[in-house]
């Protein structure tokens, strides 16, 4: 049997991580500033990580939802600690798309209704309802096509407005920075327009935390340097450290019914250990702060060079625009220097590490960049 070949890949082998650290099949050391996609929060192989799943395998893998699982609660607590939402409510899942999918199912047994408002350059995921509302034709089946997802232009106030006149409106999902889209920031007064307009036609608001959430900008949710509370907060990516878990994070004005959401694999035993792992590591570590003072150091530094057209983003996400004839630069960073990035159409270099990345793996990016954009 052979793969379902729908990945471009490169033909690199990696058998081997520690921290910000990869090795291929052939020894060669990588620096990895793309954490496979913002998925490696706090470094690969993290002793803390690895002994705690460890342990958590030789105890028990896996029972189902049937029964008490003091770990879902013992996560739930603490992850409403750290995200500083106390009062909200977890609901487990396996990945971002099925946490963005359980969000606006939720939004509309909530209230009834059935529209839903995403914006260009948006993705939310690939099951159904994400794939709808995100903004690429091309992955879109026709069986996903439906007339409630409604695509608005990113951060235009008056559209929004206009959105929301016939009081349809079941649900507003928005990144509070987007990633594939270019690492793109929402403006504060664009995320305090939407908190209001749900206000307004009881509407749920929903933070698209996948990427751009987990302490990866410096605060918890990048939703949060906008002042308000969203009502549901999806998350996945850098919650398990590449253990995959998902989850979503419920206002106390949307109450549960037996049945209503449901899932197998969500909040098993395993997951939730890689999930408390990183919790832990992240308060222990104080790498929120980390995440913002290396990431404010590259922005500081990458705004140095000339030939950058634009550099955006917020704490460890990233986004250095550059001109198309350097278009070369994260084939050139990976081949020739060893360096691990992201991209994002036409010609943006996405940087998503750990968020315990030290200030001389940042350097080493550094010099290397200054090479790749000087040769
Ligand atoms: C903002 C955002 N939402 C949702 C998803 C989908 O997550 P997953 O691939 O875990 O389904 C992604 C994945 O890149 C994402 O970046």
């Amino acid at each position: 049997m052979k793969l379902f070949d729908v990945y471009p890949i490169n033909n690199i082998n990696i058998v081997k991580g520690a921290g910000s650290l990869v090795y291929d099949d052939k020894g060669q050391e990588y620096l990895d500033l793309y954490g496979g996609h913002a998925v490696i929060s706090i470094g690969h192989t993290h002793p803390h990580y690895v002994k705690r799943l460890e342990d958590q395998l030789h105890q028990l893998g896996f029972y189902s939802n049937s029964i008490e699982i003091p770990i879902q609660k013992e996560l739930a607590e603490k992850l409403g600690h750290v995200s500083g939402k106390e009062d909200f409510q977890l609901f487990l899942v396996n990945s971002g798309a099925e946490a963005n999918e359980n969000a606006l199912k939720l939004a509309s047994f909530y209230n009834g209704k059935k529209k839903i408002i995403s914006f260009t350059g948006g993705f939310h995921g690939r099951t159904s309802l994400a794939v709808a509302v995100t903004d690429n034709p091309k992955i879109v089946a026709p069986v996903n096509e439906t007339d409630n997802a409604l695509i608005l232009p990113w951060s235009d106030e008056a559209a929004l407005v206009q959105a929301f006149a016939d009081n349809e409106v079941c649900a507003v999902i928005i990144e509070g920075i987007q990633g594939v889209g270019g690492i793109q920031v929402a403006p504060d007064g664009f995320l305090q327009k939407i908190r209001s307009l749900c206000d307004t036609h009881n509407a749920v608001f929903i933070a698209d935390s996948v990427q751009c959430g987990y302490g990866r900008t410096g605060k918890f949710y990048s939703h949060d340097f906008s002042g308000v509370d969203a009502d549901i907060y999806t998350m996945a990516k850098g919650m398990g450290n590449g253990f995959p878990i998902g989850a979503i994070s419920i206002s106390p004005k949307i109450q549960p019914a037996y049945g209503m959401l449901g899932t197998t694999f969500g909040g098993n035993h395993l997951a939730c250990a890689a999930a408390l792992a990183v919790l832990e590591i992240m308060e222990q570590d104080n790498l929120l702060q980390n995440a913002a003072e290396v990431g404010a150091y590259l922005i500081e530094e990458l705004n140095k060079f000339e030939q950058v057209k634009e550099v955006r983003g917020r704490g460890l996400m990233i986004g250095i625009d550059l001109p198309a004839e350097f278009a070369h630069a994260k084939k050139d960073l990976l081949f020739k220097h060893h360096i691990f990035t992201g991209e994002a159409k036409p010609n943006v270099i996405r940087l998503l590490p750990a968020l315990n990345l030290a200030r001389a793996h940042a350097d080493r990016f550094l010099e290397a960049f200054t090479k790749v954009l000087n040769q």
